[in-house]
Protein backbone atom coordinates (compact mmCIF):
# COMPACT_ATOMS: atom_id res chain seq x y z
CA UNK A 1 0.00 0.00 0.00
CA UNK A 2 1.33 3.23 -0.83
CA UNK A 3 0.05 6.43 1.48
CA UNK A 4 0.51 9.82 -0.07
CA UNK A 5 -0.17 12.84 1.92
CA UNK A 6 -1.25 15.87 0.10
CA UNK A 7 -1.93 19.62 1.59
CA UNK A 8 -5.78 19.87 1.13
CA UNK A 9 -8.95 18.26 -0.48
CA UNK A 10 -8.18 20.04 -3.59
CA UNK A 11 -4.89 18.75 -4.03
CA UNK A 12 -6.10 15.37 -3.93
CA UNK A 13 -8.38 15.85 -6.25
CA UNK A 14 -5.70 17.16 -8.46
CA UNK A 15 -3.82 14.10 -7.81
CA UNK A 16 -6.38 11.61 -8.24
CA UNK A 17 -7.32 13.31 -11.54
CA UNK A 18 -4.44 13.19 -12.91
CA UNK A 19 -3.95 9.46 -12.18
CA UNK A 20 -7.45 8.82 -13.81
CA UNK A 21 -6.31 10.88 -16.71
CA UNK A 22 -3.24 8.71 -17.36
CA UNK A 23 -4.65 5.33 -16.75
CA UNK A 24 -7.27 6.73 -19.86
CA UNK A 25 -4.32 7.37 -21.94
CA UNK A 26 -3.04 3.30 -21.11
CA UNK A 27 -6.82 2.11 -21.76
CA UNK A 28 -8.80 4.50 -23.16
CA UNK A 29 -12.23 1.82 -22.65
CA UNK A 30 -11.19 1.62 -19.14
CA UNK A 31 -13.74 0.95 -16.42
CA UNK A 32 -14.15 3.65 -13.60
CA UNK A 33 -15.60 2.26 -10.18
CA UNK A 34 -16.89 5.57 -8.64
CA UNK A 35 -17.49 6.60 -5.08
CA UNK A 36 -20.23 8.68 -4.14
CA UNK A 37 -20.53 11.07 -0.91
CA UNK A 38 -18.62 14.23 -0.61
CA UNK A 39 -15.07 13.30 -0.78
CA UNK A 40 -14.38 12.56 -4.64
CA UNK A 41 -16.19 15.89 -5.49
CA UNK A 42 -12.95 17.42 -6.04
CA UNK A 43 -11.21 14.54 -8.35
CA UNK A 44 -14.72 14.68 -10.35
CA UNK A 45 -14.12 18.62 -10.48
CA UNK A 46 -10.82 18.18 -11.64
CA UNK A 47 -11.27 15.50 -14.50
CA UNK A 48 -13.89 17.55 -15.56
CA UNK A 49 -11.53 20.81 -15.50
CA UNK A 50 -9.09 18.53 -17.84
CA UNK A 51 -11.59 17.42 -20.07
CA UNK A 52 -12.39 20.91 -20.95
CA UNK A 53 -9.23 22.19 -21.55
CA UNK A 54 -8.25 18.80 -23.77
CA UNK A 55 -5.78 17.35 -21.29
CA UNK A 56 -7.94 14.30 -20.71
CA UNK A 57 -10.03 12.60 -22.65
CA UNK A 58 -13.04 10.37 -21.23
CA UNK A 59 -14.77 10.07 -25.01
CA UNK A 60 -14.61 5.86 -24.41
CA UNK A 61 -14.53 5.62 -20.37
CA UNK A 62 -16.95 3.43 -18.69
CA UNK A 63 -18.45 4.01 -15.46
CA UNK A 64 -19.22 1.30 -12.43
CA UNK A 65 -21.05 2.61 -9.25
CA UNK A 66 -19.68 1.31 -5.78
CA UNK A 67 -23.76 1.09 -3.78
CA UNK A 68 -26.64 2.18 -4.14
CA UNK A 69 -29.64 3.01 -1.69
CA UNK A 70 -32.55 0.16 -1.55
CA UNK A 71 -35.63 1.38 -1.89
CA UNK A 72 -35.45 4.75 -3.40
CA UNK A 73 -37.80 5.72 -5.84
CA UNK A 74 -36.33 5.82 -9.34
CA UNK A 75 -34.79 8.88 -10.32
CA UNK A 76 -35.03 10.44 -6.51
CA UNK A 77 -32.06 12.89 -6.50
CA UNK A 78 -30.25 11.05 -3.38
CA UNK A 79 -29.93 7.62 -5.33
CA UNK A 80 -26.55 7.14 -6.13
CA UNK A 81 -27.68 6.49 -9.57
CA UNK A 82 -29.13 10.09 -10.10
CA UNK A 83 -26.33 11.06 -8.21
CA UNK A 84 -23.31 9.25 -10.22
CA UNK A 85 -25.11 10.93 -13.46
CA UNK A 86 -25.52 14.45 -11.98
CA UNK A 87 -21.45 14.83 -10.80
CA UNK A 88 -19.80 12.00 -13.07
CA UNK A 89 -21.51 10.44 -16.37
CA UNK A 90 -22.92 14.40 -16.92
CA UNK A 91 -20.04 16.64 -16.31
CA UNK A 92 -17.86 14.36 -18.53
CA UNK A 93 -19.83 13.89 -21.46
CA UNK A 94 -20.60 10.57 -21.06
CA UNK A 95 -23.66 8.80 -22.17
CA UNK A 96 -25.75 7.17 -19.69
CA UNK A 97 -25.19 3.91 -21.61
CA UNK A 98 -21.78 4.11 -20.75
CA UNK A 99 -22.38 3.78 -17.08
CA UNK A 100 -23.49 0.53 -14.80
CA UNK A 101 -24.91 0.24 -11.03
CA UNK A 102 -27.33 -1.92 -9.00
CA UNK A 103 -30.67 -1.67 -9.23
CA UNK A 104 -31.89 -0.77 -5.64
CA UNK A 105 -35.47 -0.44 -6.96
CA UNK A 106 -35.68 -3.78 -7.98
CA UNK A 107 -38.20 -6.14 -6.29
CA UNK A 108 -35.95 -9.11 -6.03
CA UNK A 109 -32.75 -7.54 -4.60
CA UNK A 110 -30.55 -10.43 -4.42
CA UNK A 111 -31.29 -11.16 -8.19
CA UNK A 112 -30.16 -8.07 -8.77
CA UNK A 113 -27.08 -8.36 -6.71
CA UNK A 114 -25.96 -11.31 -8.62
CA UNK A 115 -26.84 -9.49 -11.56
CA UNK A 116 -24.41 -6.82 -10.79
CA UNK A 117 -21.81 -9.17 -10.34
CA UNK A 118 -22.45 -10.66 -14.04
CA UNK A 119 -22.27 -6.59 -15.39
CA UNK A 120 -19.11 -5.91 -13.44
CA UNK A 121 -17.50 -9.38 -14.78
CA UNK A 122 -18.81 -8.99 -18.34
CA UNK A 123 -17.16 -5.43 -18.18
CA UNK A 124 -14.10 -7.10 -17.55
CA UNK A 125 -13.72 -5.69 -14.45
CA UNK A 126 -12.90 -2.63 -12.93
CA UNK A 127 -9.68 -1.37 -13.28
CA UNK A 128 -8.96 1.56 -11.09
CA UNK A 129 -11.68 2.28 -7.93
CA UNK A 130 -11.96 4.82 -6.49
CA UNK A 131 -13.23 4.43 -2.58
CA UNK A 132 -14.03 6.98 0.20
CA UNK A 133 -14.04 5.85 3.99
CA UNK A 134 -16.87 6.33 6.50
CA UNK A 135 -16.10 7.44 9.83
CA UNK A 136 -15.78 4.21 10.68
CA UNK A 137 -13.89 2.69 8.42
CA UNK A 138 -16.68 1.48 5.66
CA UNK A 139 -15.68 0.90 2.53
CA UNK A 140 -18.62 0.84 0.13
CA UNK A 141 -21.15 0.21 2.32
CA UNK A 142 -19.33 -2.57 4.01
CA UNK A 143 -19.98 -1.36 7.53
CA UNK A 144 -17.39 -2.53 10.47
CA UNK A 145 -17.22 -6.60 11.05
CA UNK A 146 -18.27 -7.45 7.09
CA UNK A 147 -16.96 -10.60 5.69
CA UNK A 148 -13.37 -9.31 3.70
CA UNK A 149 -14.84 -12.28 1.10
CA UNK A 150 -18.26 -10.75 1.08
CA UNK A 151 -19.40 -10.15 -2.42
CA UNK A 152 -22.28 -7.96 -4.13
CA UNK A 153 -25.05 -7.77 -1.53
CA UNK A 154 -27.64 -5.88 0.38
CA UNK A 155 -26.21 -4.53 3.50
CA UNK A 156 -28.01 -2.47 6.54
CA UNK A 157 -26.33 1.02 7.33
CA UNK A 158 -25.36 1.25 11.05
CA UNK A 159 -27.05 4.58 13.15
CA UNK A 160 -23.39 6.26 12.51
CA UNK A 161 -23.69 5.74 8.69
CA UNK A 162 -27.54 7.12 8.22
CA UNK A 163 -26.49 10.04 10.83
CA UNK A 164 -23.27 10.63 8.73
CA UNK A 165 -25.88 10.46 5.56
CA UNK A 166 -28.58 12.39 6.87
CA UNK A 167 -26.54 15.50 5.52
CA UNK A 168 -28.20 14.79 1.83
CA UNK A 169 -31.37 14.29 3.11
CA UNK A 170 -32.64 17.44 4.98
CA UNK A 171 -30.78 16.23 7.82
CA UNK A 172 -33.33 14.02 8.55
CA UNK A 173 -32.57 10.48 9.31
CA UNK A 174 -35.12 8.94 9.23
CA UNK A 175 -35.29 9.88 5.75
CA UNK A 176 -32.03 7.63 4.79
CA UNK A 177 -32.50 4.25 4.02
CA UNK A 178 -31.97 1.08 6.05
CA UNK A 179 -30.55 -0.84 3.42
CA UNK A 180 -27.97 -0.45 0.61
CA UNK A 181 -26.44 -2.85 -2.11
CA UNK A 182 -22.94 -2.78 -2.27
CA UNK A 183 -19.98 -4.42 -3.96
CA UNK A 184 -18.51 -6.70 -1.14
CA UNK A 185 -15.16 -6.35 0.06
CA UNK A 186 -14.01 -9.19 -1.84
CA UNK A 187 -15.45 -7.91 -4.80
CA UNK A 188 -13.84 -4.42 -4.25
CA UNK A 189 -10.36 -6.42 -4.48
CA UNK A 190 -10.96 -7.28 -7.77
CA UNK A 191 -10.04 -3.71 -9.03
CA UNK A 192 -6.69 -3.79 -10.59
CA UNK A 193 -6.06 -0.20 -8.88
CA UNK A 194 -7.51 0.57 -5.46
CA UNK A 195 -7.40 4.62 -4.40
CA UNK A 196 -8.71 5.76 -1.40
CA UNK A 197 -9.46 9.17 -0.92
CA UNK A 198 -9.97 10.87 2.74
CA UNK A 199 -9.83 14.29 3.81
CA UNK A 200 -10.91 16.51 7.25
CA UNK A 201 -10.04 15.17 10.07
CA UNK A 202 -13.06 13.31 10.65
CA UNK A 203 -11.16 10.48 9.03
CA UNK A 204 -8.19 10.37 10.46
CA UNK A 205 -8.59 7.69 13.21
CA UNK A 206 -10.24 5.80 9.94
CA UNK A 207 -6.88 6.12 8.19
CA UNK A 208 -4.40 5.19 10.74
CA UNK A 209 -7.02 1.91 11.57
CA UNK A 210 -6.73 1.54 7.45
CA UNK A 211 -2.92 1.89 7.14
CA UNK A 212 -1.49 1.02 10.55
CA UNK A 213 -3.83 -1.23 12.16
CA UNK A 214 -4.30 -4.85 12.01
CA UNK A 215 -6.02 -6.64 8.75
CA UNK A 216 -9.61 -6.82 10.41
CA UNK A 217 -13.10 -6.85 9.71
CA UNK A 218 -13.47 -4.11 12.18
CA UNK A 219 -12.00 -1.58 9.96
CA UNK A 220 -13.31 -3.03 6.46
CA UNK A 221 -10.94 -0.25 4.56
CA UNK A 222 -8.36 -2.30 6.25
CA UNK A 223 -8.57 -5.14 3.32
CA UNK A 224 -6.46 -2.59 1.74
CA UNK A 225 -3.73 -4.04 3.22
CA UNK A 226 -4.17 -7.32 1.32
CA UNK A 227 -4.30 -5.45 -2.31
CA UNK A 228 -1.35 -5.62 -4.64
CA UNK A 229 -1.77 -2.19 -5.66
CA UNK A 230 -3.85 0.33 -3.39
CA UNK A 231 -2.76 3.81 -2.88
CA UNK A 232 -4.24 5.97 -0.11
CA UNK A 233 -4.39 9.70 -0.73
CA UNK A 234 -4.72 11.78 2.50
CA UNK A 235 -4.97 15.29 3.50
CA UNK A 236 -2.72 16.32 5.95
CA UNK A 237 -5.87 16.40 8.76
CA UNK A 238 -7.11 12.81 7.69
CA UNK A 239 -3.24 11.79 8.17
CA UNK A 240 -2.95 13.62 11.45
CA UNK A 241 -3.32 9.92 13.16
CA UNK A 242 -0.42 8.63 11.18
CA UNK A 243 2.50 7.28 13.09
C1 LIG B 1 -20.24 6.07 -1.21
C2 LIG B 1 -19.50 5.13 -0.39
C3 LIG B 1 -19.12 5.44 1.01
C4 LIG B 1 -18.48 6.81 1.17
C5 LIG B 1 -18.18 7.07 2.63
C6 LIG B 1 -17.55 8.44 2.84
O1 LIG B 1 -20.43 5.55 -2.50
O2 LIG B 1 -19.22 4.09 -0.85
O3 LIG B 1 -18.22 4.46 1.46
O4 LIG B 1 -17.32 6.86 0.40
O5 LIG B 1 -19.35 6.97 3.38
O6 LIG B 1 -18.49 9.42 2.50
P1 LIG B 1 -18.06 10.95 2.41
O7 LIG B 1 -17.08 11.07 1.31
O8 LIG B 1 -19.33 11.68 2.11
O9 LIG B 1 -17.48 11.29 3.73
Amino acid sequence: MEVVIVQDAGAGGELVAQGIADLLRRKPDALLGVATGSTPLPVYEALAERVRAGTADVSRARIAQLDEYVGLPAGHPESYRSVVLREVVEPLGLSPESFIGPDGSAEDVRAACAAYEAALAAAGGVDLQLLGIGTDGHIGFNEPCSSLASRTRIKTLTERTRADNSRFFDGDIEQVPQHVITQGIGTILEAGHLVLLATGEGKAEAVAATVEGPLAAVCPASALQLHPHATVVVDEAAASKLK
